[in-house]
C-alpha cells in the first residue's frame, strides 16, 4: 500500500483496501521505523472498548520524528519560530539541532527522576522549548500533558492533580499580543495543593519578575549546563501512553484523554502526508496552540514524522494588527496553512486591506478546521487569501480521534464549501437515527458515529475509564459516537452540521444551529453570529440569534427582517429566528469556540451561568443578557 496517495486512482485504490482496516492500517505501518515489529495490527472491540493496535511492536516516536531524518536531512530546517514581537528575529532549528535541542531537554527531565511512564505537565507560551519538552518526554518515555497557557491556576491545578504530574515546565513569562501571561506565578499558584510536584522546570522567555523557590523551582538554562546533547530514545511498546490531553465535556469536569504510541504514529503521519500534499520544501504553518490536540497532530508530530518544515508562531493574529498572518505567510514562503473558522471570519472583519500588500503567492494549501467553517468564510478564504487557486481542506476530527478523520485531500478529491466530504482511507463512519437505527440510506441526515476503531483513537480517559465508555460508547452500542451531527450526500460526502446538542427542534423538525447561523452569516452586514433554541410555548422550541455586526448599525429593524429572510431563504421558514439580537461580541473558549451553552441559558431567561470565569471574554455575558432583555 503506497504511503502516499498521489491520484484519484491512488485514493480509490486506498479506500478499497481500506474496507479491512487491519490489513490497510498494517501496511501503512510499513513506512515506519520500528524496533520491533507487531504480532496483531488490530485487536478488542467497541463492547468491550478494549481495541489496541499494533500490540506486540516496539519503536519510539522521536525516532521517527528526529533520527531517521538525520540520515539523509540533517541540515534540513525542522522548525521555524516566529516570535510574538514582529522586531525579534524570527529562529529556525534543523532536524539536527532539533536532535540535540530535544536531547538535552530529556536529560534535563531525567536529572529530575522523571522516567517512563511519569506524566510531566508543560504550561508554557508557544515557543520552541515547548516542543522541545513535548518531544524530550516523549524520547524518555514520559507521558506529556500540555496545558493551554490561557488556562487559570485553577484548570491548571485540576489537571496536575488528575495526571498526577511529577513536574511541571513553564516559562517566567509569556507574550501573546501586548498581554504578559505570568505563567510562573500561575504555576506558583497552582502547585500549592499538588503533592505529585517534585520540581518546577522554568524556560526563561519574557523576563519578568518571578519568585524562585531553592530545591523546587529550577532555571532550564543552569539544568542545561549539568547535561549534553545525546539522549538514548527510550524503547516503547505500542500502547504504551504517550500524552494526555484535557478536552471539556458538555458535562462534569475536563476528560484527560489518553493517546499511546504506535497507532497515533501511524495515523498522525499518514493523515498529515495526504490530506495536506506537501513537497519536499514546502513549509507547515499551523496556527493552533500546542495546548490543543490540533498543536500536537499537525504542528508538531505530523511534519516532523514527515521530515518537513514546520512553523511554531508564538503570538496572536492581531498583533500588532491584522496583517500580522499575511506579513509571516510572505516572510517565511508558507506553503500550507492550515487555521481555524473563527480565526478567518475575525481577519475578514478586519478587511481585504490587511491582505493587500502581502505576497501570498507561496501559499498552496489551505486548511480548516476546529468548527463548521460557513460558506460566506470559506469563499473569503478562498478568494482573498488562496486567490482561488489554493484547495482548501476543510479537516473534521477531535481530540478523541488524535488524527483527520473525515476531509478532502488538496488537489486530489475535490473540495465542497463547508463540506469536510469524504472519510479518510481507514475510517468509517456511519449515520444513525434518533431510534438509534443506522440509516442506510445514501443521503441522509443523522448523528456522526465511527463503526470501526481507527490507530489513532484515544483509549481511555486517563483514569475514568467508565466515564469513557459512558461518554463515547453508550449512545449507540457497539459504535462510537462522536457527538456530532451530519449530512450525507448522494456522492457520500459529509457536511458536518455542528454538534448534535446543538440542534434546536422547532415544530418538529430538526434544525442544525450551524445552517441557520451560516444563512445568517451570508447578510453583509453580519461578521459572526450564534444561534441556540429556546424553550417555546406552542413550537415546542424556537431559535434566538446572536449577531455581531459590521459597524453602528442604524436602521435595526432592517436588518432583524434581512436576516429573517437570509435564513428563510437558505435553510427555510421553519429555521426563521424567533429573536435576532445584535450584540457586540459572542463568549468565547479560550480555543476560540462559541459556548452556546451560555446563549442558550440567556435564551431562556435562566440567570444561573455556571462557571464562566475561564471564557476567553466573561464580560461579554452581562452585556447580552442585557441586550436581550
Ligand atoms: C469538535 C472537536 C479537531 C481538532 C480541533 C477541535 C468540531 C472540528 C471540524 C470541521 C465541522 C468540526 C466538531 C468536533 N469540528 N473540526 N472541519 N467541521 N466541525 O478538536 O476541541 O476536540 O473539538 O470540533 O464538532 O466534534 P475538539
Amino acid at each position: 500500500m503506497s504511503y502516499r496517495i498521489r491520484n484519484l486512482q491512488d485514493y480509490q485504490h486506498a479506500q478499497q483496501m481500506a474496507q479491512r482496516p487491519s490489513d490497510f492500517w498494517g501496511s501503512i505501518a510499513e513506512n515506519y521505523v520500528w524496533q520491533k515489529k507487531w504480532n496483531n495490527v488490530c485487536s478488542g472491540d467497541f463492547v468491550d472498548i478494549n481495541f489496541k493496535w499494533f500490540e506486540g511492536a516496539e519503536l519510539n516516536i522521536t525516532s521517527n520524528c528526529i533520527d531517521r531524518h538525520l540520515i539523509d536531512k540533517a541540515d534540513k530546517v525542522a522548525l521555524i519560530f516566529e516570535p510574538n514581537e514582529p522586531s525579534e528575529q524570527s529562529h529556525s532549528y534543523t532536524y539536527r539541532e532539533l536532535h540535540s535541542e530535544v536531547c538535552r531537554f530529556a536529560n534535563v527531565l531525567k536529572k529530575h527522576g522523571v522516567t517512563k511512564g511519569d506524566r510531566v505537565c508543560l504550561y508554557m507560551a508557544m515557543v520552541p522549548e515547548l516542543l522541545f519538552a513535548t518531544l524530550a518526554c516523549a524520547r524518555i518515555g514520559a507521558v506529556h500533558c500540555v496545558v493551554f497557557g490561557g488556562f487559570s491556576a485553577v484548570s491548571l491545578k485540576g489537571r496536575i492533580q488528575d495526571c498526577g504530574a511529577k513536574v511541571v515546565v513553564t516559562n517566567d513569562g509569556g507574550y501573546r499580543g501586548k498581554k504578559l501571561i505570568e505563567l510562573k506565578a500561575i504555576v506558583d499558584d497552582a502547585v500549592t495543593e499538588c503533592p505529585t510536584i517534585k520540581s518546577v522546570i522554568v524556560v526563561e522567555r519574557a523576563r519578568n519578575s518571578i519568585q524562585m523557590k531553592a530545591g523546587f523551582d529550577f532555571f532550564y538554562h543552569s539544568e542545561i549546563k549539568f547535561v549534553n546533547d545525546q539522549c538514548h530514545a527510550q524503547i516503547m511498546q505500542a500502547e504504551d501512553p504517550l500524552f494526555i490531553l484535557y478536552t471539556s465535556g458538555s458535562t462534569g469536569k475536563p476528560k484527560g484523554l489518553l493517546h499511546t504510541t504506535a497507532g497515533y504514529m501511524v495515523q498522525v503521519g499518514y493523515t498529515f502526508n495526504n490530506v495536506f500534499q506537501l513537497e519536499e520544501n514546502d513549509i507547515f504553518w499551523c496556527t493552533a496552540d500546542l495546548g490543543w490536540i490540533t498543536g500536537h497532530s499537525y504542528l508538531t508530530y505530523g511534519p516532523l514524522l514527515n521530515g518537513k518544515t514546520t512553523v511554531m508562531f508564538e503570538g496572536i493574529p492581531t498583533y500588532p494588527d491584522a496583517a500580522r498572518f499575511w506579513n509571516v505567510i510572505d516572510r517565511h514562503r508558507v506553503t500550507h496553512f492550515y487555521t481555524a473558522p473563527t480565526a478567518i471570519r475575525s481577519l475578514e472583519l478586519a478587511g481585504e486591506k490587511f491582505v493587500q500588500g502581502h505576497d501570498l503567492s507561496s501559499l498552496k494549501v489551505l486548511g480548516s478546521v476546529g468548527e463548521p467553517i460557513n460558506e460566506e468564510a470559506w469563499h473569503w478564504y478562498s478568494k482573498h487569501i488562496g486567490s482561488n487557486r489554493c484547495p482548501i481542506v476543510d479537516t473534521w476530527w477531535q481530540t478523541e480521534t488524535g488524527a483527520i478523520m473525515i476531509s478532502n485531500l488538496a488537489g486530489i478529491t475535490p473540495a465542497i464549501p463547508a463540506h469536510a466530504t469524504l472519510p479518510l482511507p481507514g475510517v468509517l463512519p456511519a449515520l444513525m437515527n434518533e431510534q438509534g437505527q443506522l440509516i442506510t440510506n445514501q443521503t441522509a441526515e443523522g448523528r456522526l458515529v465511527l463503526t470501526h476503531s481507527w490507530p489513532s483513537q484515544a483509549r481511555t480517559i486517563y483514569g475514568d475509564h467508565q466515564r469513557f465508555k459512558e461518554t463515547y460508547f453508550s449512545t449507540f452500542a457497539g459504535m462510537y459516537f462522536t457527538g456530532d451531527g451530519a449530512r450525507r450526500d448522494a456522492a457520500g460526502n459529509y457536511r458536518i452540521t455542528g454538534r448534535v446538542d446543538d440542534i434546536v427542534i422547532v415544530s418538529g423538525h430538526n434544525i442544525g444551529t450551524a445552517e441557520v447561523e451560516d444563512a445568517i452569516d451570508q447578510h453583509h452586514d453580519i461578521v459572526e453570529c450564534a444561534v441556540v433554541g429556546y424553550p417555546h410555548d406552542i413550537k415546542g422550541q424556537a431559535i434566538a440569534a446572536f449577531a455581531i455586526a459590521h459597524h453602528q448599525v442604524k436602521d435595526l429593524e432592517k436588518l432583524k427582517v434581512e436576516i429573517n429572510q437570509s435564513v428563510v431563504k437558505m435553510v427555510g421558514a421553519l429555521a426563521r429566528p424567533e429573536k435576532v439580537i445584535i450584540v457586540s461580541g459572542l463568549p468565547k473558549t479560550r480555543s476560540g469556540k462559541i459556548m452556546r451553552r451560555i446563549l442558550r441559558k440567556i435564551a431562556s431567561g435562566e440567570s444561573d451561568f455556571g462557571d464562566i470565569s475561564t471564557l476567553l471574554n466573561p464580560e461579554i455575558v452581562e452585556e447580552i443578557r442585557k441586550a436581550y432583555k
